[in-house]
């Protein structure tokens, strides 16, 4: 392989699907409009717990376009949901749509209208009648721990003896944090267009972060074989995770098109997003850490609960990182659920580890203050050199690097520590710190990559680009293999009839795709020797590997032929390649790493707190585009701004019912809000991991960023604000 070639990997190429969504020519879900399209519209429960007492439809009905309306006792009987995330059919609310009379959450679907317009559905939806006897709501983590306590949940550890090691540490903290539920809110909203065929084949085009998941789930649902479903995803407007598993919606809109025997479009309306299609739970965590003479944490326990639905047992994983992120012989983390009337939670960008490190990266902070050292010489002194909790070692570790390269650019040796001491003008600027982790996966892959004779490479996988650049990074593959031009790739993602392609999730589809689609780019190569030193081939007679590839041709004995010869001459119109690779060994300890450095700035005359500046480093191994790779960092930074100062879901306590449930109340940051970031990507091939040393990116830059805010905000106005958001009622 020519230098020349290799240096695409890591070239900051830009997306290759970015002129089609800018003319408009990448269609979302929603786009799709087949003939004798029919539209959804859902009636959504207004009560949280109770049950439908009466559901009348007559007059909706008789209103304009109105084709049938389904509810329960009106709907199409259906197999069990399946959960099973090691079968890939993992789905999670496994409740089915109008299974039974009762009401869960508010917003549930109670009814769905289908009309011949998008505009008559939802008339008719309006004036069908539903009364309810409603039961107490348990509306928030405390009501559920005060009315039905909490289940033990997974993901749980233990070494040592932590609460023996407390008592007899030098210094100690025991402090309690809490996090509010957060709604994704990609751009996209959920929608879903199905159709089945005369031989009972379901076509749907779903808002879906796992097309093959999806096809496995319906296939369970459905009772059909999985290769009769088709799911395409193509293009996706933003997946935060609520698009990983399958919703209600488009059960349901699958299942109505079926009864109907015409296409339905069903799209999920934005005040729905936050009932009906997963959020990140409500927490509250309580961190206790001690420390020796020396300042070394001796004793480290993170007990998390979370809100869950009364139909799912969903666990937010608080204490992932905490388990290995700093060196500590005592330590428990133990996660614990409490059901409450909202919608099934679901992973929201960096689960667990977002608010768990809000909880851990704090506490840390409160402890080095106790302990009387820096909160950057605390973490330096106490960082892990290896797994305490899986006893492996780290494939590759950067966190001291990363953190005082971050510290350096940012100048965090001119930080005064004293409170409230660093003025500018009207404002106090705060200075705080925060590491920032996540695990890296690489699950099983297959791809597969045709050499044509018209001198394009067409691969294929079903994984799907949910906005992150992945066409991007797979035709870098292809070409760094191949040598071929981006231009004369063609990639094909998103269509679960493609080799089986992970989801785009857990910052994995990255470490997961790449090798699987240069395995199948190599076997076309190999494929295309053959052809080569076949029979008729050009250079008939030499050995496949005397053959080398340079710049889309293959060359031997100083005589060079492009693939386009070389098929034409053996008449054959691709050389084709098929690969699978498997998921990550478990020899290493897999995990990316970073730190985020924040300056906050408090105007204590107008009460006005704004991140004006961001300096984050990040160890994911190596950087595949470093354009796209610093856009999810940026993105990840501006959603942590959201999470540090903005983002809620709040539930009226009396009735459990969510009250700022659309964009204008759902505050998330706005481009006034952005403060610079300065993002450092340390680009440590770990090879020990994948061929390309390449970990993911999608989630680390969330993690931690809220409690770096809060730890510059003390620094700021010595105000310790442990539950989230930070808002200007806590500040004042
Ligand atoms: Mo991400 S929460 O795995 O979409």
């Amino acid at each position: 392989m020519s230098d020349k070639q290799h240096s695409i990997i890591g070239a900051g190429v830009p997306r290759i699907d970015g002129p089609d969504k800018l003319a408009g020519r990448a269609n979302y879900a929603a786009d799709n409009l087949p003939p004798n399209l029919a539209y959804g519209y859902g009636v959504f429960s207004t009560i949280a717990s109770g049950k439908v007492s009466q559901l009348s439809v007559d007059e909706a009905r008789r209103m304009p376009g109105v084709i049938d309306i389904f509810h329960h006792g009106h709907f199409p009987s259906l197999y069990r949901t399946p959960s099973s995330f090691v079968q890939g059919n993992k789905v999670e609310e496994t409740r089915l749509p109008f299974e039974d009379e009762r009401v869960y959450y508010e917003g549930q679907f109670v009814a769905l209208v289908v009309a011949d317009s998008f505009e008559n559905a939802r008339a008719a939806a309006r004036r069908v009648k539903v009364t309810y006897s409603a039961d107490q709501a348990v509306a928030n983590l405390d009501q559920g721990v005060e009315a039905n306590g909490t289940r033990a949940g997974s993901g749980n550890h233990s070494r040592g003896d932590a609460p023996g090691a407390f008592e007899d540490a030098a210094a100690s903290i025991d402090v309690t944090y809490r996090t509010p539920v957060e709604t994704h809110n990609p751009m996209e909203m959920h929608a879903s267009v199905a159709y089945w065929d005369a031989q009972g084949n379901l076509t749907i085009y779903d808002a879906s972060q796992g097309v093959v998941v999806e096809r496995n789930a319906l296939s369970k649902i459905f009772a059909i074989p999985p290769e009769r479903i088709t799911v395409h995803a193509p293009y996706i407007g933003s997946g935060f995770g609520s698009k990983l598993w399958t919703w209600p919606h488009a059960i349901a809109t699958a299942a109505v098109s079926r009864e109907l025997g015409r296409p339905v479009q069903l799209v999920v309306p934005r005040q729905q997003m936050f009932t009906t299609t997963g959020h990140r739970p409500e927490t509250r965590q309580r961190m206790r850490l001690a420390t020796d003479g020396n300042g070394k944490l001796v004793s480290l326990r993170h007990e998390a609960i979370n809100t869950t639905s009364f139909t799912d047992q969903y666990v937010e994983t608080c204490g992932s990182v905490t388990k290995s992120l700093y060196s500590c012989p005592n330590l428990t983390v133990s996660h614990e659920t409490t059901q409450v009337n909202r919608g099934t939670p679901t992973s929201m960008r960096a689960p667990g580890a977002a608010p768990g490190l809000f909880a851990l990266e704090s506490a840390i902070d409160e402890m080095a203050l106790a302990a009387g050292v820096d909160p950057l010489q605390f973490r330096l002194d106490n960082y892990a050199e290896r797994d305490e909790s899986l006893d492996l070692d780290f494939s590759s570790n950067h966190i001291v690097e990363a953190t005082k390269r971050a510290a350096e650019t940012f100048g965090w040796a001119d930080r005064n520590p004293e409170i409230g001491s660093m003025r500018e003008g009207r404002e106090i600027v705060g200075y705080g710190m925060a590491a920032c982790n996540w695990e890296a996966l690489k699950r099983p892959c297959d791809a597969r990559v045709s050499i044509r004779a018209d001198g394009t490479v067409f691969a294929s996988c079903a994984t799907q680009d949910i906005g992150t650049g992945t066409y991007t990074i797979v035709a870098q593959a292809v070409s760094d293999v191949t040598g071929i031009a981006l231009d004369r790739i063609t990639v094909k993602l998103g269509d679960s009839s493609y080799p089986e392609g992970p989801i785009s999730g857990g910052s994995w589809a990255t470490a997961t795709t790449l090798p699987a689609i240069a395995g199948a780019a190599r076997k076309a190569l190999d494929e295309l020797k053959r052809y080569a030193t076949g029979g008729n081939g050009i250079f008939a007679g030499a050995h496949a590997d005397d053959l080398s590839v340079v710049d889309g041709a293959l060359r031997y004995d100083g005589k060079q032929a492009s693939f386009t010869e070389v098929l034409d001459a053996a008449r054959y119109g691709s050389a084709d390649g098929e690969a699978h690779t498997e998921a990550a060994d478990s020899k290493y300890s897999y995990r990316s790493f970073g730190a985020h450095f924040v300056e906050v700035r408090w105007d204590p005359g107008i009460s006005h707190l704004r991140v004006s500046r961001v300096v984050s480093a990040i160890d994911v191994g190596k950087v595949i585009n470093a354009t796209t790779a610093r856009n999810q960092v940026e993105g990840a930074v501006v959603m942590g701004v959201g999470m540090g100062l903005f983002e809620a879901t709040e539930y009226d306590t009396r009735n459990g019912r969510p009250v700022n449930n659309d964009y204008a109340e759902y505050v998330v940051p706005v481009h006034a809000d952005q403060p610079e970031i300065d993002v450092i990507l340390l680009d440590y091939p770990d090879l020990a991991f994948n061929e390309y040393g390449a970990r993911g990116i999608g989630e680390i830059g969330i993690t931690g960023l809220a409690a770096a805010i809060g730890n510059a905000v003390h620094h700021a106005t010595g105000k310790r604000i442990r539950e989230l958001p930070i808002t200007l009622d806590k500040l004042m």
